[in-house]
């Protein structure tokens, strides 16, 4: 199996890196020469990793494509690459959708969607896929945990919560100053911070079965600390906002 590239910027490094340290048997991995920094760096490490000298060659050579180019681009040069039916197309685009590539790319190719997100390169998060497939989910499957979406409309709303990873990183970010203001040393705090939440996160997940209000309830105690924390922040309408943002990041998406 050989996997083609167009685009290679931040998502094709971490999508590259998971492949590269997965179970996943591939012969080659063909990069678009842009960026072409990001694509050396990615030959240097990855010794399966080539270069090709432009994105129809990716094409012509590989048996799976991914996308990985942003919107406007996307809209410009797909449309002109020359694609064979059979082929299996992945765009990891994340507001183009289905019947717009299935016009651009015009011959009867397998098509699908999928968003990974940058912990993929440590082949882990999820992957949202649409239309489901048995392939598509094998393969992203050794890269993390793929959630199968049958209506691209229901897709969108998956899309925007992916837009919290920021939020988040911010919010790692103000805990771990806030601790250096007081005099904690920045790699202590950070230290601190990091595995905090990523404790709390395995443990979230363990307990995904169940509604996470749960969690919320018995982090609690009676007049403790966590009591004192959530109440204030939804008084202050931290989670309100929250809530405001993914509608706005939706409707974004909806005019598209
Ligand atoms: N980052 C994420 O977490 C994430 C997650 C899921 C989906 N996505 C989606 O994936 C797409 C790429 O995102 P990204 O974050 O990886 O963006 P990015 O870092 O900006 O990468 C886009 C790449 O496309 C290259 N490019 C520009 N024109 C090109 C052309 N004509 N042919 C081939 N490559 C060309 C750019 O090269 P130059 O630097 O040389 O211009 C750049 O390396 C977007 O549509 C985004 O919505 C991103």
């Amino acid at each position: 199996m050989k996997l083609g590239f167009i685009g290679t910027g931040k998502i094709t490094s971490s999508v590259v890196a998971g492949i590269c340290s997965s179970k996943i048997s591939f012969k080659k991995i063909m990069l678009s020469p842009r960026n072409r920094n990001i694509a050396k760096k990615l030959k240097r490490k990855f010794k399966k990793v080539a270069i090709a000298k432009n994105n129809q060659e990716i094409v012509n050579s590989s048996n799976w494509i991914f996308l990985a180019v942003t919107p406007t681009v996307g809209n410009k040069i797909i449309k002109n690459l020359k694609f064979k039916s059979g082929q299996i197309i992945v765009s990891f685009i994340s507001t183009m959708t289905l019947p717009q590539l299935k016009k651009a790319i015009k011959v009867k190719a397998k098509i699908f969607r999928a968003i990974p997100l940058p912990p993929i390169s440590l082949r882990k998060g999820p992957v949202p896929v649409f239309p489901p497939n048995k392939k598509v989910k094998n393969f992203f499957d050794k890269l993390g945990t793929t959630v199968e979406i049958s209506n691209e409309k229901l897709s969108k709303n998956f899309w925007s919560t992916s837009g919290m990873m920021a939020p988040f990183y911010e919010l790692l970010s103000t805990m771990s100053n806030w601790l250096v203001k007081r005099g904690v040393k920045r790699d202590k705090a950070q230290k601190y911070i990091t595995s905090l939440f990523v404790a709390l996160s395995e443990d979230a997940v363990v307990n995904s079965n169940k509604d996470l209000k749960h969690l919320v309830k018995e982090s609690q105690t009676p007049r403790g600390l966590n009591e004192q924390g959530v109440k204030e922040l939804r008084k202050a309408g931290f989670y309100r906002a929250t809530e405001k943002t993914l509608n706005s990041i939706l409707k974004r998406l909806n005019k598209v």
